[in-house]
This record gives C-alpha cells, structure tokens and sequence, in this order.
C-alpha cells in the first residue's frame, strides 16, 4: 500500500508514540498537537490536496516533531523543521532516531530572525524553497500578540505552494481579512477544541478549552 494510503487510525496510532515536552514553557507556547488532531490535519493534506507525498516540507515551530513525522509517514521527500528552543529539538531528535527518519533536518532559529515582510521580495532567509509548509503556531497570548500573523507571514514567503496551520477561531475574521492583503488565498479546513489544561496544569478553566481553526492559505499559481 502506498504510503499516502495509509489509513486514518494507523497514521494516529504511529503518531501516539511520539514523545512530548519534558517541560512545556508557557511562553513559548509549548503545547503539542495531539495525535488525533495531526493525523487528520496529515491526512486531509494528503488525500485531498496530495500536498505531502514528493513534496518539500517545512515545519515551522516544530517542537517535538510530530507534524514533521507524521508527514514522512505519509511519503514527504524532505521536511525541515523549525524551533527556537533547543530543549524541544533535542525531544524532536531523539523522536527521529526512535522512528528511524532521516528525512527532517532541524534548526534552532527564533523565527523573528527569519521574518520578513511579505511585500519585500529581496532575498531573505530560504524564500521560496519548500512546497508546503505544515504548522501549529503559538496562537499569540498577550505576551506574544501578533506571533501567529508573524509565522504565516514567514511560511508565505518561504512556500511556493500552500501553507497549513492552526488558529484561534477568534482571530478568523482577522486571518480572512490579512489573506486578502497579501493576496492568497483562504480556506477554513475544520474546526477542533484544544484541551490546554493537559499540558498547563495552571491554566484556568475558563481559557483552558480553546476553539481552533485548521486553515489552508494557498498561493494563487495553483
Ligand atoms: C504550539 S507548539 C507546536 C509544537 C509542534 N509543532 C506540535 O505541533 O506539537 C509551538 C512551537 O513553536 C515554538 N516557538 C515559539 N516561539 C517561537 C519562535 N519565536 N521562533 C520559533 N519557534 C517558536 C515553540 O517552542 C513550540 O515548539
């Protein structure tokens, strides 16, 4: 069976081995993508879009790794990924070596040093160079306002193909609103409840539960 075929439940079951943070930072956002909710977002890329099997992969934020992993599973040629915190990457490694993938290389790098504005086309860091881009932003809290615009705005500029990514539904009308401006395309994909209280015991139950936007931005050379 091709690996672009494979089910649903086995590409989750796979996911379900991956090792989470030791010590999710709260500024940093850390809270993984469950199983359940990267394999749906992996399979949906793929049986719908064939945007993983072939394709350059770029996983921005990509903490322990399971949406780079997950899309080796499903047949990407090559997948970067992407975080600022080496403790994560060193999580994200160990993940790679226990899944045997060679196939993602990592970088430590904020992604503010690699951000650009989007309506400069000179050369900034690796424009252009991956098909696809899969990630689960920090949604941007109140320390870290606009952070999420700051990743899309960097996935846009270094695809050349669609850009797949989770967001506070609240911020949809927002999100819909920046699309047009920089002139992609917007599709809301799905909507999922994020548990946070799992992995911050400390936040309170009213912010806990998070609705989230599953989004495709795509570039109009499609
Ligand atoms: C919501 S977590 C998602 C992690 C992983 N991609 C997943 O799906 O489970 C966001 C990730 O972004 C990383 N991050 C936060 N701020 C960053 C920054 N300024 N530059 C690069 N990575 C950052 C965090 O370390 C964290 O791993």
């Amino acid at each position: 069976m091709a690996l672009s075929r494979m089910k649903l439940k086995v590409l989750q079951g796979h996911l379900e081995n991956i090792e989470v943070f030791d010590n999710p930072k709260i500024l940093l956002e850390q809270y993984p993508t469950t199983p359940h909710i990267a394999a749906i977002m992996l399979h949906q890329i793929q049986t719908k879009f064939g945007d993983i099997e072939g394709c350059s992969v770029l996983d921005l934020g990509c903490g322990c790794g399971i949406l780079s992993i997950g899309s080796v599973m499903l047949g990407a040629g090559y997948v970067l990924g992407i975080d600022v915190d080496e403790e994560a990457l060193e999580v994200c490694r160990r993940n790679l070596d226990e899944h045997e993938i060679s196939e993602v290389d990592l970088l430590q790098q904020n992604i503010f040093n690699i951000s650009p504005n989007i309506n400069d086309d000179s050369e900034k860091f690796l424009p252009k160079r991956f098909e696809t881009v899969i990630m689960n932003p920090p949604f941007g809290t109140k320390k870290n306002a606009g952070i999420d615009m700051e990743f899309v705005k960097t996935a846009l500029m270094m695809s050349t193909n669609a850009v797949y990514s989770l967001h506070k539904t609240a911020t949809r009308k927002h999100l819909v609103k920046k699309a047009k401006d920089w002139g992609v395309s917007i599709d809301i994909l799905g909507e999922f409840n994020f548990d946070l209280a799992n992995t911050f015991k400390c936040h309170k139950k009213s912010v806990a539960n998070i609705e989230v936007d599953f989004v495709r931005f795509a570039h109009k050379n499609e």
